[in-house]
């Protein structure tokens, strides 16, 4: 068992263990070693309080299939949940998982609803279900994400991390934006939106940050050379940090008495599904650094937990780690982080309001 499950970012690891600290632009990010080190061995989980309750609620999780969504899902049940959407791209793997939760919570209401968010069209589809379908939305967990050895672009034109990982979780967040916000309107606490992100983000060194345009760099690449360890490490990072950007600007169009915006970060979870796409010396590796020091999937899912319901107003725009709330990226203190993260929502409700008109839900 101990070499054969997980860890999820056993990749990244192997890359970048030797980074102590790693140089962002003349700043110092804390090495990744650090910071698993106090994450994994210096931080106690702490599970819901039992006075948690989401009687009454209806949660929505992308990529609740598997792993730490569906680990999501079983504690937000076990503490009354009365609706689930499981949000997923493969409806028969779905199905399954509902059948395992219906016979744990037979009183709870399960549906499967497809979203694939490698294609635009699917997010735009799944988001007009739920705002027409959903009588409320109290919780969105926005957890689905991949690493990816290869190269390759979705049928939209995008490299598919940077658009499952970034530009599709930004589309789902704005367009489940009126369901979330007439929630809170008709119920006694206001509704959630979670980006499920990574203690990789925070050591991401953004290289190509500076490009004059800045979504299409993510999308080139010169097919003849080889997609190297270091990018896939490189591509899975930096699509976590856009989304710590992401929740950031959301934030500031959308007031906190409306809709509660932040990320999570589970930190090193063992056991999940993303070591599989791995390539062989990483997963080993990962395998052993999981082995020793990998949340469970339950503890992840109760960081996840702390951020939708635990952390209040205080973690709108911010990274709830740890269960605290994280200073995030260093980069996204300065001056020019904050040029760069301006830059890349603009480009981003650029690109976003072609697709889906989402400047009218934004209210730009
Ligand atoms: N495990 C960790 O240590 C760790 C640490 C930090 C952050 N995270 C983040 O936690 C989240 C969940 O990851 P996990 O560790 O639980 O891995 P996982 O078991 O591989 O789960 C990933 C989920 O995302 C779904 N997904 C991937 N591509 C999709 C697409 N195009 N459309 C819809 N769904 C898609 C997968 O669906 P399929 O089953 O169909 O592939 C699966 O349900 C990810 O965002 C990951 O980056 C994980």
């Amino acid at each position: 068992m101990f070499w054969v499950v997980w860890s999820s970012e056993s990749l990244s690891i192997l890359t970048r263990l030797n980074n102590r600290p790693s140089t962002v632009a003349h700043l110092e990010t804390d090495s990744l070693t650090s910071l698993l080190l106090t994450s994994q061995f210096f931080v106690k989980p702490v599970p819901p309080p039992d006075s948690t309750s989401f009687v009454g609620k209806t949660a929505l999780i992308s990529g609740s299939n598997t792993g730490l969504g569906l680990a999501t899902a079983r504690v937000l049940l076990q503490h009354g949940l009365t609706r689930l959407v499981i949000a997923v791209r493969n409806v028969e793997k779905g199905e399954r998982a509902k059948l395992d939760l219906r016979v744990e919570f037979p009183g709870a209401k399960i549906d499967v609803w497809e979203v694939d968010m490698a294609r635009f069209s699917s997010v735009i589809s799944f988001a007009k279900r739920a705002n027409s379908e959903l009588e409320r939305l109290d919780v969105a967990i926005l957890n689905a994400g991949l690493i990816k050895p290869d190269w390759a672009l979705t049928g939209d034109g995008h490299e598919e991390v940077f658009q499952v990982n970034y530009l599709s979780t930004a589309l789902l967040s704005i367009l489940l934006l009126p369901i979330l916000r007439s929630t809170t309107r008709n119920a006694d606490s206001v509704a959630r939106l979670t980006v499920v992100s990574s203690t990789m983000g925070l050591i991401s060194e953004f290289k190509n940050r500076h490009a004059h345009a800045l979504l299409k760099s993510f999308d080139e690449f010169d097919t003849t050379k080889t997609w190297s360890l270091q990018d896939v490490s490189d591509r899975y990072a930096v699509s976590k940090l856009l989304g710590m950007m992401l929740v950031r600007q959301l934030a500031g169009a959308v007031p906190s008495k409306e809709v509660i915006i932040n990320a999570v970060d589970p930190a090193l979870v063992k056991s999940t599904g993303l070591q599989k796409s791995m390539p062989f010396p990483a997963r080993l590796i990962g395998n052993v650094l999981g082995g020793l020091a990998g949340r469970t999937m339950t503890q992840g899912a109760w960081a996840y937990v702390d951020s939708v319901d635990g952390k209040k107003e205080e973690s709108h725009g911010r990274l709830v780690r740890n269960w605290g709330i994280d200073p995030g990226h260093p980069m996204m203190n300065t001056d020019d982080g904050k040029k760069v993260e301006e830059k890349l929502w603009s480009e981003t409700i650029e690109e976003l309001d072609k697709v889906a008109g989402v400047r009218a839900i934004l209210g730009l």
